[in-house]
């Protein structure tokens, strides 16, 4: 993509312009963003630039392996892994309004990420994955009155405190012109043309207290609701799909006994940028086929419900 081979000359030159002899600290979330900053921030300045990946437990099914293995591994930029899940879910115990959650996660992130920030010596730049929908959607709602609708903790807080400066190279980019260039980056497939995932991660995903054991419930069924959507090609044509855990238990019956076990709810929606979307129509045998897979292969969930509601007036999130 000639664009996009420009956009990344440009932006190389950019950084190293604005960074010299500095040093960068980017936090990796998992996701394409954050990736694609880091690896197009590694191309600019190599090894002046480290990656901190902090893992609040919230990831879903084996994703904190594969960012470490894609860093550490296949490109080889320097990457500190943290895992603070621990950490995350003793101070998310008892918190149940969505708010509270993304501002506990925020603030721990920040004191988490400035930790280990000092442990490596500081540095004079902070990086993010920041997009111009982020931009727009965490100061006001496009068309709406000037209210956060969610405040998103990937924005805003930590470069005043840390006193770094930021560096935000996607900071003009729409999503999909982010998955473009991480192609011409040479990002592999299966993480660029990831689906979206929000910095609270599972815990948005959770209404209600957040355990450990709901978040492992919710992982297998998020992981079994993708492999069947991945399984019938429809993929790369959804924007999200994702599973969500509700605070809700129902009765069922399995064999001859009566089950009471939680209802998990999908999500799956189209979207060119995630500020607005309309729910993905999937045919029905597709969602019974799932819905039995789920049911049959994760332990404590006996019912399952399909989301019908676009954006807006709902959010893609629950919460
Ligand atoms: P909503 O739920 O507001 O989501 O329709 C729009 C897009 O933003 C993602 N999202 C978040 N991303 N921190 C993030 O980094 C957040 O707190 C957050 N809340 C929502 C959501 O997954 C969707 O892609």
């Amino acid at each position: 993509d000639w664009t996009m081979r420009a956009f990344r000359e440009e932006e190389i030159a950019k950084i190293r312009a604005q960074v010299g002899k500095g040093r960068v600290i980017c936090g990796l979330s998992g996701g394409v963003d954050s990736a694609v900053a880091a690896v197009l921030i590694h191309e600019a300045i190599g090894d002046q630039l480290t990656c901190v990946f902090v893992d609040h437990g919230l990831m879903r099914l084996n994703e904190a392996e594969q960012v470490v293995d894609l860093f550490r591994h296949h490109y080889n930029i320097p990457l500190v892994h943290v895992d603070a899940s621990k950490q995350f879910l003793g101070e998310l115990a008892g918190v149940t309004d969505p708010e509270a959650k993304r501002k506990t996660i925020g603030r721990l992130f920040i004191e988490v990420f400035e930790q280990e920030a000092k442990k490596i010596g500081g540095a004079d730049f902070l990086a993010q994955g920041t997009l111009y929908p982020d931009v727009i959607e965490s100061v006001s709602f496009t068309g709406g009155p000037s209210v956060t609708i969610k405040s998103h903790h990937n924005v805003g807080g930590l470069p005043e405190r840390m006193n770094m400066k930021l560096v935000e190279p996607l900071r003009e980019l729409f999503k999909d012109e982010v998955r473009k260039l991480g192609r011409e980056l040479g990002l592999p497939e299966i993480f660029v043309g990831r689906h979206p995932f929000p910095g609270p991660g599972l815990a948005i995903r959770c209404p209600g207290e957040i355990t450990k054991d709901k978040l492992d419930i919710l992982r297998k069924a998020d992981a079994v609701y993708i492999d069947q959507i991945r399984k019938h090609g429809l993929y790369d044509e959804i924007w999200q799909a994702f599973a969500v855990l509700l605070p809700v238990k129902t009765v069922g019956v399995m064999g001859d006994g009566r089950t009471y076990d939680y209802v998990v709810g999908l999500r799956a929606v189209t979207s060119t940028d995630g500020m607005t979307a309309d729910f993905y129509q999937f045919d029905m045998k597709f969602l019974g086929e799932t819905a039995t897979r789920i049911i049959n292969e994760v332990k404590g969930v006996n019912r399952v419900v399909y989301d019908v509601t676009s954006k807006p007036p709902g959010t893609i999130e629950w919460e």
